[in-house]
């Protein structure tokens, strides 16, 4: 019978000696002595090594003196009070098998790397310390948001990544077809013809889930979803990527305050789990990225976020007297520089800014009685800018379908959303949040490239 392994995250936490354990790893540095050599070995099940002694009792010694980093072994050993310091345990080998050589052409030799050169290697990345930090909290994040709504009465809505639909309106999409692109069939007009595609009309990669999300939260009243969103826009900063993951609550018998109290209230509770349960992983972000980091964290977990309108943004940043280099302006969006001043220098603290213009926001959005905003807001946090983007839906129906009129969005492809308002409307409201945007926030990390595992950027697969 095979023996289980022990994981180094239970064997470093050990109460007691103890005998014949089974440890597999990845060796990160070897270092000798003459009748003995310490390996420092990785699992991935936490930041810290275990060191591992192995002496001339074990058999193939001399061979096994040439364990390269990199190289993957399985060790049989007895969990033993380490004599050095740093760590409280420490193994000492009893049999020692190498499982995978690594030879002297293994990228990660012990240096440090840019993270441009990291990005080349995301396949291996993940075994660096900086790395497996990253996606170790990003795999504890996604679990934290998923406790939140499950244990706030929200049900989990899976919805469709190929889509019919626009919803952000902002043109973005990535078009899914199966049509011969080398020979694409036309119609009379000459246009390509997509009643032959394989879903007989237009589809593309879903840029939201939130209009389909709507119809299971005018069913089951509060749902999230949680999955990838795809935007082909053309931006090549550190903040965008073409694929990335979103979380998108949506409520019935909601406004635009509460959804904003929501908001606030998940970003808060997910930072402070995630504060809570990766402690040692945190540790290296704070000590090696970002020493303000632990201190902007506690903050926003403690701290009530600021709440601004638009139009009082726009009275601040016109009268910051800053040279901006796009101009503020009442009915223009807010661009990052904009953003990142209100939260990083005039509020000092994420804020939140409601009701924004209505010709700058997408259809769904709900108008306000002002006529000339809708009841949208964004969450800004420092270093980043906009981590959540949400509003209150246009709930009335006359109302809305004038608005598909303006937006030229067309009444027959929108009829199953239009029905929601036909049939038991309701005010309801939602937003999403970047998941990646959290991350980097959580972590300091500058560049949403390191903190997806694969990253899909412009010109980058
Ligand atoms: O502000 P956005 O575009 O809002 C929506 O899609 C709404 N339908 C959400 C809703 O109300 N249910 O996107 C929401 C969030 C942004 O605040 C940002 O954090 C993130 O998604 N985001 C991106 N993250 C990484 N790369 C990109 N290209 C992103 N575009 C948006
Ligand atoms: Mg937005």
């Amino acid at each position: 019978m095979s023996r289980e392994r022990t994981e180094i995250a239970q064997l470093i936490e050990s109460e007691s000696a103890q005998e014949s354990v089974l440890i597999q790893g990845w060796v990160r540095t070897r270092r000798d002595s003459k009748d003995f050599f310490f390996l420092e070995l990785n699992d991935g099940s936490c930041l810290k090594n275990l060191q591992v002694v192995v002496t001339r009792a074990v058999d193939g010694f001399e061979s096994l003196k040439s364990i390269r980093t990199g190289a993957s072994v399985s060790i049989v050993g007895d969990l033993v009070a380490s004599q050095g310091k740093g760590q409280k345990w420490e193994a000492m080998a009893k049999e020692v098998v190498l499982l995978g050589d690594s030879p002297e052409s293994y990228p990660l030799q012990k240096k440090r790397h840019s993270l441009e050169f990291m990005r080349e290697i995301s396949h291996l990345r993940p075994r660096a310390n900086l790395f497996g930090a990253v996606f170790r909290v990003r795999s504890r994040l996604s679990f934290a948001i998923h406790r939140y709504f499950q244990e706030n009465g929200f049900f989990y809505v899976n919805t469709p990544i190929i889509t019919a639909s626009d919803c952000e309106g902002a043109g973005d999409l990535f078009k899914v077809t199966t049509l011969d692109m080398e020979a694409p069939p036309r119609s009379e007009d000459g246009l390509l013809d997509f009643s032959q595609d394989f879903f007989s009309q237009k589809t593309y990669l879903t840029v939201s889930g939130q209009l389909e999300g709507e119809a299971f939260a005018t069913s089951l009243g509060k749902i999230y979803t949680f999955g990838p969103t795809f935007r082909a826009e053309n931006s090549n900063t550190s903040r965008h990527a073409s694929e990335f993951w979103m979380v998108e609550p949506e409520i019935a018998f909601c406004d635009l305050r509460q959804d904003m109290d929501c908001a606030e209230d998940f970003v808060k509770w997910v930072i402070k789990d995630t504060l809570d349960t990766c402690q040692s992983d945190l540790e290296l972000f704070f000590n090696y990225v970002d020493k303000d980091l632990e201190e902007r964290l506690r903050f926003v977990v403690e701290r009530p976020f600021n709440r601004v309108s638009y139009t009082e943004a726009v009275e601040i940043l016109q009268a910051s007297g800053k040279k901006w280099d796009y101009p503020v302006e009442w009915g223009a969006n807010l661009q990052s520089e904009h953003e990142r001043y209100l939260t990083e220098e005039h509020f000092k603290s994420p804020v939140t800014v409601y009701d924004y213009p209505k010709g700058i926001k997408p259809f769904y959005m709900r108008t306000n009685e002002d006529q000339k905003t809708v009841a949208a807001m964004d969450v800004l946090v420092p270093g980043i800018g906009e981590i959540v983007g949400g509003s209150q839906r246009e709930e009335r129906l006359d109302i809305l379908l004038e608005n598909m009129k303006h937006h030229n969005i067309s009444e027959e492809d929108y009829s199953w959303y239009v029905d929601l308002r036909r049939f038991g409307s309701v005010p309801h409201a939602g937003f999403g949040l970047g998941f990646e945007r959290l991350l980097m926030f959580i972590t300091g990390m500058g560049n949403i490239r390191d903190v997806i595992p694969f990253a899909r950027t412009p010109g980058n697969i």
